[in-house]
């Protein structure tokens, strides 16, 4: 038997759930095709120091359910300039890996995609909770902290109802509002503010202030990238006249054990990711797209069959190993 071809793979960027569950997806059908993986610590940070370690089977094992990611994640302002590029370059080149997969989100790509002008074979899978990443509907960690988030508004709006508070609640998401349109819409927020839409406060706390009779609650989601919770806070309660209580909900939105969702597509990322790496292809991130909305008519679905996903079934058994 000829000798085994290598590829690696890397975190990189804000960790977010179900990065364990794609390395360890990315491992073992790697491994079933034959192939000898190395897993680089710290994101790009570890291939300039050559910083790996050789994954097997049982190495990634009990890993699936676990947040944050054991190749731990970093971001790399060495990587950035040419020379940090060559050294990894170098580094990988001297370990004879052919293909590379960096998970991570858009500035990890645009670390992948220089190595790829470089002459690396590299492909992407989308993972931050921001999910601001083009290309995909889902990135992985965005479905978990979704979850997270709406568990604690919940509480929230408990406490909002039983003193007829207002409260504002900042959310992550870096330049992006996508976490917060989404909690918004899942959890009944009255007023979502985010960076890509104007906002008007002074209509806002008149709106609030002469809201509804009965109403009990007024629930504020604001995107950390349009304002701080607390220039929001201040500005309704000088112009509402009403106390305003303001949560940041901060880090704990990042780590945790991944949702069904996020574990599910880093098991059919990863495996795309090694057939696009075994079938040549570079420079290309994979995603989910078009979850649109449709109708059917009763007597085509009482009619047909739901099937389940097959390749899913059988990848789940080959992961298994
Ligand atoms: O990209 C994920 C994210 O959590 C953003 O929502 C947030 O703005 C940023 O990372 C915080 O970055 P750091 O952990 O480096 O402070």
């Amino acid at each position: 038997m000829g000798e085994k071809r290598n590829i690696a793979l890397l975190t990189s960027g804000g960790d977010a759930s179900g990065m364990n569950a794609v390395i360890r997806t990315v491992t073992r059908y790697a491994i079933y095709n034959n192939l000898k993986v190395y897993g680089f610590y710290e994101g790009f940070k570890g291939l300039i120091n050559n910083d790996f370690i050789v994954l097997d089977l049982n190495s990634v094992g009990g890993i699936i359910d676990r947040g944050g990611t054991f190749l731990y994640s970093a971001r790399s302002e060495k990587f950035k300039c040419r020379e940090g590029q060559k050294q990894a370059i170098d580094n990988l080149k001297k370990n004879k890996i052919e293909g590379l997969v960096v998970i991570g989100g858009d500035g990890s790509f645009r670390g992948a995609h220089e190595l790829h002008k470089q002459g690396i074979q590299v492909v992407g899978i989308p993972a931050t909770i921001d999910n601001d990443v083009a290309g995909t509907d889902y990135s992985i960690g965005f479905d978990t902290a979704l979850n997270v988030i709406i568990d604690i508004m919940s509480k929230i709006r408990d406490t909002a109802s039983s003193h007829e508070r207002i409260f504002v609640v900042e959310v992550m998401g870096r330049n992006s509002g996508m976490i917060a349109v989404n909690t918004g819409i899942a959890c009944g927020a009255d007023y979502i503010l985010i960076p890509e839409i104007e906002f008007d406060l002074a209509k806002i706390a008149s709106q609030i202030k002469n809201h509804r009779e009965g109403k009990r609650h007024t629930l504020v989601v604001v995107a950390e990238g349009a304002a701080s919770a607390s220039d929001v806070a201040s500005s309704i309660k000088l112009l509402a006249g009403h106390e305003v209580r303001i949560s940041v909900l901060g880090y704990i939105q990042r780590g945790g054990s991944p949702s069904a969702l996020d574990r599910i597509l880093a098991a059919e990322f990863g495996k795309k990711a090694v057939d696009l790496l075994l079938e040549g292809e570079s420079d290309c991130m994979i995603g989910i797209k078009s979850m649109k909305i449709e109708t059917s008519k009763f007597e085509d679905i009482l009619e047909a069959k739901k099937n389940i996903d097959e390749d899913l079934y059988r990848l789940a058994h080959i992961l298994a190993l």
